[in-house]
């Protein structure tokens, strides 16, 4: 039986751990965060993604799936941990690559094969064979670009994942992959993995290409939102309804105008944009600045909260939803967490905080007094201003008639 380590169980780790360790690998999963190692170990789980839970319960009951705090002897070694950026100046923190990198070095064999999945700058698959050089000069490492396969190497590729948060289970399987080794035996090899529980498409390259591919498909969504938050905000200002015109234009045959939002959030479409920026300033410059509109919308959606809630005299906003996107609770990068952090900072208003995803107030609004985490029906009942950060399908729910006696400042269009 093959073995896998996986390293970092978070969105991506634990969900291909356990999809491995049901598909017949002998899996061990590991994480720096002994609280995840010890309840994945009890066939529990520490984030929310759908039917996750019965899957991780399948893969420990089975004994293909165990969680540790260290790596050992595999066949395949799969990093799954983040790649944030430094908040400052926008530059890519590799440093959880690196420490996991050099944390399996010592369970290194000739033939194993190394995969990064997580999304990273280009050159960061070749940076993985220098760290591990530098742990093991006895491994025999790919050769850049190289066509042949070397005696005693071992194997070293990007396969960036795409699955989409909600959705994780299915598209682990059923998307198509990009597969990118440094030399062509590792994108073989890695060809040859992934196919064996992979039922889309996989397509084979290098590293480089494989890195950047997936950096580009974010971008470009990352374009297209902030194109379509700039129409909302000039919409705005021309007094127009966006919602309206986007339906419109888009019955042209060939336009397909994204929905604009609060701002973009999430640890990938916010973030991955700017390792191209950082790594092609000069060039970069359409890429910058999307990601500097997007960045602005969610100053400017809590300026429309304050232009409204200004002229009233009782002032308890609604604050429907925190998670970066819908259907989940995922809070990372999330432009609707950041505005109701900003407009809690006003202690002249009454913040009712509503986010059926998670069950308790995050710690950051958490000590504030005008905030209170609320269910849906009685933040309504008591808002003067309803808004709405996220469209969740609990929200779409609601009867649009009770915003007949409030304001409403839809940012999702969810009531247009
Ligand atoms: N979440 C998504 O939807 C998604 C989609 C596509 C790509 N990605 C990419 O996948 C990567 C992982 O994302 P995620 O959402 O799973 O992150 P996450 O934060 O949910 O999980 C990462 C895990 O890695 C652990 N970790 C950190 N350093 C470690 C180390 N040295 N050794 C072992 N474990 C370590 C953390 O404790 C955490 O449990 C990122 O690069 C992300 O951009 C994520």
């Amino acid at each position: 039986m093959q073995k896998v380590c996986v390293v970092g169980l978070g969105y991506i780790g634990l969900p291909t751990a356990s999809l491995l360790a049901t598909k017949g690998f002998e899996v061990l999963g590991v994480d720096i965060r002994s609280q995840v190692v010890d309840t994945i170990n009890q066939g529990k789980i520490h984030i929310y993604e759908p039917d996750l839970d019965i899957l991780v319960k399948a893969a420990v009951q089975s004994g293909n799936l165990k969680a540790s705090l260290c790596s050992k002897e595999s066949d395949v070694f799969i990093l799954a941990v983040p790649t944030p950026f430094i908040e400052e100046n926008k530059a890519p923190d590799l440093s959880y690559v690196e420490a996991a990198t050099r944390s399996i070095c010592a369970s290194l064999k000739a033939g194993d094969l190394v995969i990064l999945e997580s999304t990273s700058p280009v050159g960061t698959t070749e940076k993985i064979a220098q760290w591990i050089s530098e742990e093991r000069t006895d491994l025999v490492l790919p050769g850049r670009l190289s066509e042949s396969h070397r005696e005693n190497q071992i194997y070293i590729a990007h396969c960036p994942e795409r699955v989409l948060p909600g959705n994780i289970l299915k598209e682990l399987v059923e998307n198509d992959r990009v597969v990118g080794g440094i030399d062509r035996p590792s994108s073989e090899k890695a060809f040859e993995f992934y196919s064996s529980f992979v039922s889309g498409e996989i397509f084979s390259t290098f590293s480089r290409t494989a890195e950047m591919a997936k950096l580009t498909e974010n971008t470009f969504r990352d374009i297209n939102i902030a194109f379509a938050n700039e129409l909302s905000m000039i919409s705005d200002e021309l007094e127009i309804d966006v919602w309206e015109l986007i339906r419109l234009a888009n019955r042209h045959p060939r336009v397909n105008i994204l929905n604009p939002g609060p701002g973009v959030g999430g640890h990938c479409i916010a973030v991955d944009p700017w390792f191209i920026v950082n790594a092609a300033p000069k060039t970069a410059l359409l890429t910058k600045k999307a990601r500097e509109v997007n960045d602005s919308k969610p100053e400017w959606v809590i300026q429309k909260v304050l232009n409204h809630a200004d002229k009233m005299k009782t002032r308890t906003i609604g604050c429907l939803g925190l998670s970066f996107k819908a259907n989940i609770d995922d809070l990372r990068e999330s432009p609707s967490l950041a505005i109701v952090e900003s407009l809690a900072e006003r202690t002249d208003y009454q913040l009712m905080v509503v986010e059926p995803h998670i069950h308790s107030c995050p710690e950051i609004l958490s000590g504030k007094k005008n905030v209170e985490f609320s269910d849906l029906q009685s933040a309504i009942q008591k808002s003067d201003i309803v808004l709405l950060l996220v469209d969740h399908d609990e929200f779409k729910e609601i009867d649009p008639k009770v915003f007949e006696e409030r304001i409403l400042i839809d940012t999702r269009g969810a009531f247009a």
